[in-house]
């Protein structure tokens, strides 16, 4: 759970919710539900004890009870910081929320920061930054770039690869934390604390002639608003690329893990209605997940020359 819901403010609730964690943790689920339950008694508003509760019941098998749960926990956390939505999304099978809440992004990424390049890299064995640096070598040769954008640039892993061709960089990303570390790279010019589709908002048309977004999009629903919004930012023959993770049906698809998968017919449309024309889509996987990898794309697309 979240660094800031380590209390509830009664302190026979943190004990209970703290056992209750700990029969989760060891399996004993009727034996959580029921601590669980207790808690609730005592801090009916607390989130965490009915996201708890919710998780809880669902590893049950009792979908409508979990279903209610995730419900209470979505009508108590204000922000959404928990993404109870997210979970009601996937087991109701939508693909809805379009995209993930702000809060819930900034508050997983700023828990995941301090060991994000350790556990990405050598344990999931990333590779978003290096496929789209081949993605442009193949696309587009030696073309050196003035002027990058670099959405959701975590801790700065995309910079290090890009500071080779590009003269400067500038970065965005929802978590602070992600943000202190990729200020810390020295790779970056600028670094903004910020929602990816209110930046490109917010930014001059045509000041990119690069924007890259590296294993970002899985945390986007429908790709239609960022890339109308990377299309507006870039100069006439300036480049888009990012990674996805690969949907085989369907559009846009929530998975079980609460990312986003992307078909290429939806990545087809979306550069299709932003004028944008497609140098790239490919195959590519940017990391593993127990043991194998995760099926996914790497695109290339261009902003037509005037
Ligand atoms: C898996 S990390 C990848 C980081 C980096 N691009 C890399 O390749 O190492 C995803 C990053 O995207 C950021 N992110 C996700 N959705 C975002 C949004 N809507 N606006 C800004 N940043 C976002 C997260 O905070 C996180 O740092």
């Amino acid at each position: 759970m979240n660094r800031r819901d380590h209390s509830s403010g009664d302190i026979l609730a943190d004990r209970r919710f703290g056992y209750a964690e700990a029969l989760l943790a060891e399996g004993d689920l009727a034996g959580a539900v029921d601590l669980l339950t207790q808690t609730l008694e005592l801090v009916p508003g607390w989130a965490p004890a009915w996201m708890a509760l919710a998780m809880a019941e669902e590893r049950q098998n009792q979908s409508a009870k979990a279903r209610e749960a995730y419900s209470r926990a979505e009508a108590c956390d204000q922000d959404g910081h928990l993404g109870a939505a997210l979970h009601l999304a996937r087991l109701d099978g939508r693909a809805t929320p379009p995209a993930m809440p702000p809060a819930y992004v900034a508050s997983l990424f700023d828990d995941y920061a301090p060991r994000f390049d350790r556990h990405l890299v050598d344990e999931l064995g990333y590779r978003g930054p290096a496929i789209l640096m081949d993605a442009l070598h193949g696309t587009c040769g030696d073309r050196r770039f003035r002027r990058a954008l670099d959405l959701g640039c975590g801790t700065g892993l995309m910079g290090a690869a890009l500071a080779r061709r590009a003269d400067r960089i500038e970065g965005v990303d929802l978590s602070p934390a992600m943000v202190e570390r990729a200020a810390a790279s020295g790779f970056y010019e600028r670094l903004v604390v910020g929602e990816i589709g209110h930046h490109l908002d917010e930014s001059a048309p045509a000041s990119f002639d690069l924007v890259v977004a590296a294993d970002v999009f899985v945390y986007l629903g429908g790709l239609g608003p960022v890339v109308e919004g990377a299309a507006r930012v870039l100069a006439p023959g300036g480049v888009l690329a990012f990674t996805t993770q690969k949907a085989d049906d369907g559009a846009v698809r929530l998975g079980d893990d609460l990312r986003f998968s992307h078909g290429a017919d939806h990545i087809r449309a979306a550069l299709n209605t932003a004028g944008l024309g497609l140098k790239l889509l490919a195959e590519a996987s940017t990391r593993r997940e127990a043991g194998k990898p995760v099926p996914g794309l790497v695109v290339v697309a261009q902003k037509p020359y005037l």
